[in-house]
């Protein structure tokens, strides 16, 4: 990604929330770098700035710009919710869009929180439209809504794909009227919320962010009464019965409902405008992305990879360079590769550093394609990473765990080797792009989320043979759009589809359970050694434990 600027020196910006998902981000020289704090601490959800810009800051030392000053430089902090905002715009091929920004809740001034806000950017502004905010804790949120139902399924705060996975196995019908009452729309265009569901449901997470105390007759008292209607809470190793699942459709379905009100709302600020750009935690939510954004009136949707809050260092940091350091804004074709640069070396002492516990193949590209395609259509589970890290929590092709798309029992196969997942989470499909009208029903506007898997489209006819492993039980895939733009991973799926017939792979990310995806060369051959997979590929290596 690059942003044309004539400073010398190094524009740094450091997100440094105190909650969740810290990130840094830089730009040197009009190229942009960014980084989760927790693909370098190895801490999910790291809340830890410093650690994502300490790691970028020694990348930069000690090998692609040696000698520049990394000092930190704080320059003007966008509040967080404008900071979405510029993360998602700024990254946008638009030059002027509407936008959307959904979240648990963002601090803003004064001890007030905002939830949800909707913006107007022209060329290089931001123009802010209107935003619900509340004193201390935001209960007004669509976040806080859905990750109050998350809880209440035993599922984690931060991580929106369990319940909308979930949901496809459930039938809305059965809760849908009580779910009603949880999150409405209101006649000014927003909605409002059950708080006490909320504040029930989320109390002990509340609790240790932000010292807010639950009275015990209170909450014994709403137990009793979210109980009555919902069945009881369950709690994270339970089986998970039907009634999980209806929950889990209800609670999807009325996002959905939400969402489109929202969206309509916001076009009617300025309808003029064809284009939209979508940030927040909400905007994985990859079902209500396809269902709602994709005919929703607007001629183009554009979300960025880290859509959470690990995007607010990127948005920061392209803030400033537009609002502080008069850089001229271009608009962009983003790719999520924005991770710190690798060099050869550094693969190679990364192999040396694990001795003969590997055995490591150098091979010329066109060996290596021909190699690792051959390898997974025989049935291989390779990890496959090259360049710079993706932005995000998706893995697209940079820091990737590959397997055969046509096998039905990939869940089981993946699991086994190397990555337990719960049974109702799929595994996604990358396709190349020129090919995928005809196994996916996509729609134009969406050919931006659908470059990051922030789209669940359904599978035509042919997709049920070729991309048998990575349909969910609805029959949807959460789809990575791979233009054939000669990237390596490109030609790796070009050569798949010469060799099978099939133009795209399952594709997972390469982390062992519970860690976040790998980032430097020698996590990638640590998960190896640790893991069953078959191979590794780094760069042009091949890699197998040896024995
Ligand atoms: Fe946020």
């Amino acid at each position: 990604m690059r942003v044309r600027s004539d400073h010398a020196e190094p524009i740094i910006e450091c997100q440094n929330t105190t909650r969740h998902d810290a990130s840094a981000a830089i730009i040197v020289k009009g190229i942009t770098y960014a980084l989760a704090s927790e693909r370098a601490d190895r801490i999910k959800h790291s809340c830890d700035a410093d650690a994502a810009y300490s790691h970028l800051k020694s990348r930069f030392q000690h090998t692609q710009f040696p000698g520049m000053d990394c000092s930190y430089t704080p320059y003007r902090e966008p509040h967080h919710h404008l900071s979405h905002a510029a993360s998602a715009y700024y990254t946008s091929p638009f030059s002027e869009s509407l936008i959307l920004v959904l979240d648990g809740m963002g601090p803003y001034q004064e001890n007030f929180s905002i939830s949800t806000s909707l913006w107007l950017g022209h060329q290089d502004k931001i123009e802010h439209l209107e935003s619900i905010q509340e004193r201390g804790i935001c209960f007004r949120s669509i976040g806080h809504y859905y990750a109050a139902a998350s809880y209440y399924l035993g599922f984690p705060f931060h991580d929106v794909s369990f319940t909308m996975s979930l949901a496809s196995y459930g039938h809305p019908a059965r809760y849908r009227s009580a779910v009603a009452s949880l999150i409405w729309p209101t006649k000014d265009g927003l909605f409002d919320t059950d708080r006490d569901f909320i504040k029930f449901s989320t109390h002990t997470r509340f609790g240790s962010d932000f010292g807010w105390t639950a009275n015990e007759q209170w909450l014994l008292g709403q137990k009793a009464r979210y109980e009555s209607i919902f069945g009881s809470m369950r709690q994270p190793d339970d089986a998970i019965l039907q009634r999980h699942m209806d929950f889990a459709a209800a609670i999807q379905e009325r996002l959905e409902v939400i969402l489109a009100a929202l969206v309509g709302h916001l076009r009617s600020k300025a309808s003029h405008v064809t284009n939209l750009c979508y940030a927040g935690g909400l905007a994985l939510n990859c079902v209500a992305n396809q269902r709602v954004l994709a005919d929703c009136g607007f001629a183009a949707v554009h979300i960025q990879p880290a859509a959470s809050d690990d995007g607010i260092a990127l948005g920061r940091v392209l803030y400033n360079a537009y609002n502080t350091f008069g850089v001229a804004r271009e608009p962009m074709t983003l790719n999520a590769y924005l991770g710190p640069p690798y060099s050869r070396q550094d693969l190679e002492s990364a192999i040396d550093s694990a001795g003969d516990r590997v055995v490591a193949t150098r091979l010329a590209k066109h060996r290596l394609l021909e190699e690792v395609a051959r390898r997974i259509a025989s049935g291989e589970v390779i990890a496959w990473v090259q360049g710079r890290s993706e932005f995000g929590p998706r893995a697209l092709g940079h820091r990737s765990v590959l397997a055969d798309p046509r096998n039905p029992l990939a869940v089981k196969e993946i699991s086994r080797k190397f990555k337990k997942r719960e049974w109702f989470r799929p595994f996604a499909p990358s396709v190349l792009e020129s090919r995928l009208p005809e196994y996916f029903n996509v729609h134009a506007t969406m050919q931006s989320p659908m470059r990051f898997m922030l789209a669940a489209v359904t599978a035509r006819p042919a997709a049920r043979l070729a991309f048998h492993g990575t349909l969910h039980v609805d029959g949807t895939a959460r789809v990575q759009s791979v233009p054939d733009d000669g990237s390596i991973y490109s030609l790796l799926l070009l050569e798949y589809w010469r060799q099978t017939g099939v133009p795209g792979l399952l594709n997972t990310s390469l982390n062992m359970p519970g860690s976040p995806i790998v980032e430097t060369p020698s996590d990638a051959l640590e998960t190896l050694l640790v893991s069953r997979l078959d191979a590794l590929v780094l760069g042009p290596w091949l890699i197998q434990r040896r024995g």
